[in-house]
């Protein structure tokens, strides 16, 4: 049964029918590692319209700071904004009654101390209504996760291939392909781990990493270009729906929307330019 929305006009809300399902907790999406049950699913999103269609097939939505790129065509990550990813992250939380909203802390706005990370971190969530931040880094951030976690910020990890670091790592490849770096990983993994993160993206590493860091870890793996064998997969939204041309090799395409809206949009325009557009049924008839 697919669902529909009537917009309540005075607070943006969409009520959905049928019902929603309850709202996944924090606690539930940290207490499902090693139940054995299904791995955890979790997308993108960064609109209202989005977060509706992806919510019921979701445990999680991440208001990802790709949305720089996605969303702004941006070069990378690195210029988006608190303000960038508190005005999407409040849209994605009005479009969504059953996943756990995670945003993402972009670049500069938690790095230089836990108390910085914390007044960010507080000001996505009072103005989101999300329930939990992300944050790119390994050992190094490990003070700050448990600074954020004992004070009610539950938080997200991600190690590997961390995109803010892009100008660091030098390019977006695959990381841990040397000994020494596959050690460092997973030393930053287990130490956001165990620092209190509620949950662990790993990203773009040599898959014998995530399958390592993920028996290790006492909190569930979400894997993105990493392996199978993680707790649970993210990718991001319009990736998968091929809205993009170029993608990485991670990526698996589930549609061809790029596709589907060009060639959309030319049927449009020839429809405007032949007048068949708008038909009868498009316009008004006088009242008799
Ligand atoms: O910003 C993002 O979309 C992400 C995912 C790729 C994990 O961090």
């Amino acid at each position: 049964m697919s669902t529909t929305f009537t917009i309540d006009t005075a607070t943006s809300r969409a009520n959905p029918t049928p019902a929603p399902m309850k709202r996944l907790t924090v606690p539930a999406i940290r207490a499902s590692k090693g139940k054995g049950g299904d791995p955890l699913v979790m997308l993108t999103a960064y609109t209202v319209r989005t977060a509706q269609l992806l919510d019921p097939h979701c445990d999680m939505l991440l208001v990802g700071d790709s949305l720089g790129q996605v969303i702004y065509g941006l070069p990378s990550t690195v210029p988006v904004t608190l303000e960038m990813m508190a005005a999407h992250g409040a849209a994605v939380v009005r479009g969504s009654y059953h996943a756990v909203v995670v945003i993402d802390m972009p670049f500069g706005s938690y790095e230089a101390s836990p108390e910085k990370a914390f007044e960010s971190a507080a000001y996505l969530l009072k103005q989101t209504g999300a329930a939990a931040v992300k944050l790119e880094g390994g050992t190094a951030m490990a003070p700050t996760v448990r600074f954020l976690s004992e004070r009610g910020i539950p938080v997200v990890g991600h190690v590997g291939l961390t995109p803010q670091a892009v100008n660091a790592l030098g390019g977006y490849g695959a990381r841990g392909r040397s000994a020494a770096e596959a050690e460092k990983i997973v030393a930053d993994g287990c130490a956001i781990a165990k620092a209190g993160a509620f949950a662990l993206v790993i990203e773009g590493v040599v898959e014998p990493i995530a399958i390592e860091l993920t028996r290790m870890v006492a909190c569930p793996t979400i894997g993105i270009g990493a392996s199978a064998q993680c707790d649970g997969q993210v990718l991001v939204t319009e990736d998968m729906l091929g809205l993009f041309e170029r993608t990485a090799r991670f990526v698996k395409k589930y549609d061809d929307l790029g596709g589907r809206i060009s060639a959309a949009a030319a049927t449009y325009a020839a429809e405007v330019r032949s007048r068949a557009f708008p038909g009868a049924e498009q316009v008004y008839a006088p009242k008799d």
